[in-house]
Formats: C-alpha cells, structure tokens, sequence
C-alpha cells in the first residue's frame, strides 16, 4: 500500500471514530466532518499537499450523503484550509509555519483570581454529591410532564409568532401569559394583582436577582429563614448584603427574635419553609407585615411549591393578606413544570411595575415570548390545573413510597417531617457525625444525599432533605432501603 493510500485509509478511519463517538452532538452531519478535519490541518496532523480522500469515497465509507462531505468541504476550502488538487480531488493548503502546537489547557493558563464576590458564590455552590439522584431536592416528577402536548402547543405557537416576537421586547413578558397567571394566582393564591403588575422572569432565581439589584445596597440588612434557601441568600451575597439568619420554629420564622440592625429585604417561604416544611402561622404572616411595614422593608415571598398540599387546601398568600403591603410575591413553573424550562414571575406592587420591567429589559433582556404563548395556552385550556391535579396524587404516592422504605429505620426511633405538603421529607439525625457518615456511604453506594446542616448559615442541625418527587417507585424503593439500612447500620454501632 502506498503511504498516500495509508493516509487516506487513516483518516477515514479516524473521521468514522469520530462521527461514532460523537453521536449525539447537536451539531449537522456536515459540521462534525468538518471540525476534526480542520483541527488536524491546523495541527499539522494532516500535512501541506496531503490529498485527501474524494467526497464519493468518504460518503460511501462513512454511510452518509454525499452532499454532506460536499458541504463540509466547500467550508474547508472557502476558509482557505484546503485546495483543489491538480487533475482531481482537494489536498491540504500550505497554511505557512503552524504556531507551535498549544498545551494542554489546564497547564497553559494560569486563571487570575477570582473575585472576592465570586469567592463568596462559591460558598453558595455544595451541589449534591453526585451519582444517584433518588433524593435530589426540589425536583419535579419529569417523567410525568405532558411532553407531547407540550410539543404540540410549542410548535403551533412557533409557527403562528409574530415577526415582533423575534425583536428586543420590554413588555415585562407576554400579555397573555400575565392575564391567564393573575386569574390562576388570584383564584388558586388569593393573590391580589391585575395582569401588568407580573413581570415574567428566568425563573424565580432572576426574580432575586432583579429584587436585591433594585432595592437594596451594599451593607443593607437582608433576614433569611435559618435553615434556609441558598439560590436566595447567593444573590444577597452577591449584592453585599448582611445577611442576619431568623431561627425557624414550627411556626415560621419569628420577627420578634430578630436582632440588629434593620432590613432592608425580608425573605420568607411562608407556604412551605423551605427546608424544615413549616408554614408561617397568620399570627406569624401578621406579625411579619406589621414588621416589614414598621422598617420600611420589602417582604420577599417565595411561594415555590404551594400548590402541592396533601392535608389541606393551599393556605392564601401573604401578599394577598393586607392590601398595598411591601410583599414582592415571587413564583416559578419549575416545580410544577419543569426546572429546565427557566420561567417565573414576580408580582410586583404598583410603585414598583414600571422600574422593574425596564430594569429586566436592560440587565436580562426579554424572549421566549413562542414558549410563554404555548405556556398560556397551557393555562387557560385547563391543562395546567390538571397536570398540577396529577402531580400533586403522584407527589402523594412517592411520598408514601418513600416512607414505606425507610418504615424499618422510622419504627427503630428516625425522625421524620410531617410532609403535609411539598416535595421533600426532613430525616433529624443524632449528631453530625452521623449525618457526615450517611452522606459519605451514601456518596460509595451512588445515593446523593443532602445534609440539612448545609441549609444553614450559622451552626447547623443534623438530618438529611430527602427529595421524593422527581423518583420512580424503583428508585425510592432502593436509595430509600439502602438508607434505611445504613442509618440502622449506623445508630447500633
Ligand atoms: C425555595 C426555592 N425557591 C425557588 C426555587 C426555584 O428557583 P427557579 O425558579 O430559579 O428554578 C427553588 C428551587 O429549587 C427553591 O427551592
């Protein structure tokens, strides 16, 4: 074989690995023929002069269109890496001297350090620790969405849009979506709005963000729930802020044992306390308004996961309690819907409509107005209030699953949550010891589990969040017996 054909031979072979092993790439056919060819020209892998193979040849090797090696190879040449050969077929262009080949990217850059704030953030990132996801926290039965008609609505909607749904917006979201979100959130939350106080966002996570940027400054006061949410309390550290942890109790946070300076911002999860699961007592909601009123403070309410409620009717909001109180409501589709779907909202009081949705429209620009149509349509066809129906019967079930797990370990003393609502169950822990212990099998045995002491700034208690919701019957089944197990494995040593 001559070495022109062992060329060839050589990178049809390695074009065919490639292709192979990156299946599943989003990008073209064309392009992933593409890429590898140029990274070797520019790596001189493949040599100035070198022919190579004709596009009928590689089609036919490689089982894909001819037009597609075509494709890939009039980018080639057009971008001047290869050239037409003398009486047939394209050979490499004399690129000149190659840079010297580049090291490996860890050893080349040294990054320059990271800000003090991105410092900060980091505190804020503990992620689960990997492997197996039976108990990852806040995530939604996925398996269950309506995918089909999700698509259908998704595609109906793509083709009808306006051409102005493709420009720059600043309408602070659909008009559609905020009318058929008030009459939900008015019905369903008690919430008092009319459709130009929403401003949809990326998420309730934007929703603090746009809050913290808009209403307080460096070194205002912000009082979080102890245990509480960390996406929140990321952006006010990120934003400066002092952070002063109020202490949970079965009723809430407790205003009356806030000490220190006064806030600025208030952030509560009335409906559900997110982690411990308690709901703020009216005494409590009372309390809080006449606080937050008394310090000239805005109240921030996360209502995340209120619709899920398995003993009782949802409680009303606490923005809908007093009329023209400083309450931001914050809401999100990602537990209803999907976490993935970067969709939330903010009902903002009327002093406040106008700075934010232009504020939103300059820091995070608008769009996704296909999917907030299709999402409208989902609503106001009644296909959202039945698929939260549904949810909410299978959040049931899961959680009914799950203590039927881990029904050996509760009957030999392990504590859990009341799960009168929500997603996720409290296992209390002994010691922290033992819940570092669980934690680190769990991380052998590919069960994630997160420790309930990572949900609080200052000293934490030990126990474990046991999200139930985004898991299988099997799934629960085995990460919940394997934690039944290890806990009773645990407590007779
Ligand atoms: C307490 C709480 N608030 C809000 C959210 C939702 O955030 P986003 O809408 O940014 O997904 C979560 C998600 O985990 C949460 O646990």
């Amino acid at each position: 074989m001559t070495i022109e054909r062992r060329r060839s031979e050589w990178i049809v072979e390695a074009l065919a690995l490639r292709l192979n092993q990156h299946r599943d790439e989003p990008a073209t056919l064309a392009q992933r023929l593409y890429t590898p060819l140029r990274g070797w020209i520019q790596q001189g892998e493949l040599t100035a002069g070198e022919a190579l193979p004709s596009s009928r040849r590689l089609a036919r090797a490689l089982g894909i269109g001819r037009n597609t090696v075509l494709t890939a190879m009039e980018r080639l040449a057009a971008e001047g890496f290869v050239v037409a050969r003398q009486g047939a077929g394209l050979s490499v262009a004399d690129l000149g001297p190659l840079p010297v080949a580049p090291a490996p990217r860890a050893a080349m850059v040294e990054a320059p350090p990271l800000s003090g704030r991105g410092q900060r953030l980091l505190d804020f990132c503990a992620t689960l620790s990997g492997g197996h996801r039976a108990f990852a926290p806040g995530v939604p039965a996925l398996d269950l969405f309506p995918r089909e008609r999700w698509q259908r609505l998704l595609r109906r909607h793509q083709q009808r849009s306006p051409t102005d749904w493709f420009d720059y917006r600043s309408q602070g979201g659909l008009p559609a979506l905020k009318s058929a979100l008030c009459d939900y959130l008015r019905l369903s939350r008690s919430v008092r709005c009319h459709p130009e106080q929403i401003l949809i966002t990326q998420g309730a996570q934007q929703g603090f963000e746009l809050i913290t940027r808009l209403l307080a400054d460096a070194g205002d006061t912000a009082w979080i729930e102890e245990p509480g949410y960390g996406g929140a309390q990321a952006c006010f550290a990120m934003a400066g802020l002092a952070m002063q942890p109020i202490p949970v109790d079965a009723a809430g946070i407790d205003p009356e044992q806030a000490a220190g300076p006064p806030p600025r911002l208030i952030y509560v999860t009335p409906s559900h306390q997110y982690p411990l699961g308690v709901t703020l007592s009216l005494n409590r909601r009372l309390a809080l308004l006449k606080t937050a009123e008394r310090h000239r403070a805005w109240l921030i309410e996360d209502d995340y996961d209120s619709e899920f409620r398995y003993t009782s009717a949802p409680l009303a909001s606490l923005q809908g309690l007093a009329e023209g109180a400083p309450v931001i409501y914050v809401g999100t589709f990602s537990k209803v819907l999907y976490p993935g779907l970067r969709l939330g909202y903010l009902v903002l009081p009327e002093p406040l409509v106008e700075v934010f949705r232009r504020a939103s429209a300059r820091l995070h620009r608008e769009g996704q107005y296909v999917v907030q149509a299709a999402l409208a349509e989902f609503i106001e066809a009644g296909h959202f209030a039945r698929h939260v129906a549904r949810m909410k019967s299978a959040y049931r079930q899961r959680q009914a699953w799950l203590r039927q797990a881990l029904a050996p370990a509760v009957a030999q003393g392990l504590e859990l949550s009341s799960g009168h609502a929500g997603m996720h169950l409290v296992a209390r822990l002994a010691s922290l010891e033992q819940e570092q212990r669980l934690v680190d099998t769990g991380h052998a045995a590919e069960v994630a589990l997160s420790p309930l002491s990572r949900y609080y700034l200052g000293p934490g208690r030990p126990g474990l969040v046991l999200g139930y919701a985004g898991s299988d019957e099997g799934e629960i089944a085995r990460a919940g017996g394997w934690l039944s197990r290890a806990w009773l494995d645990l407590r007779s040593r």
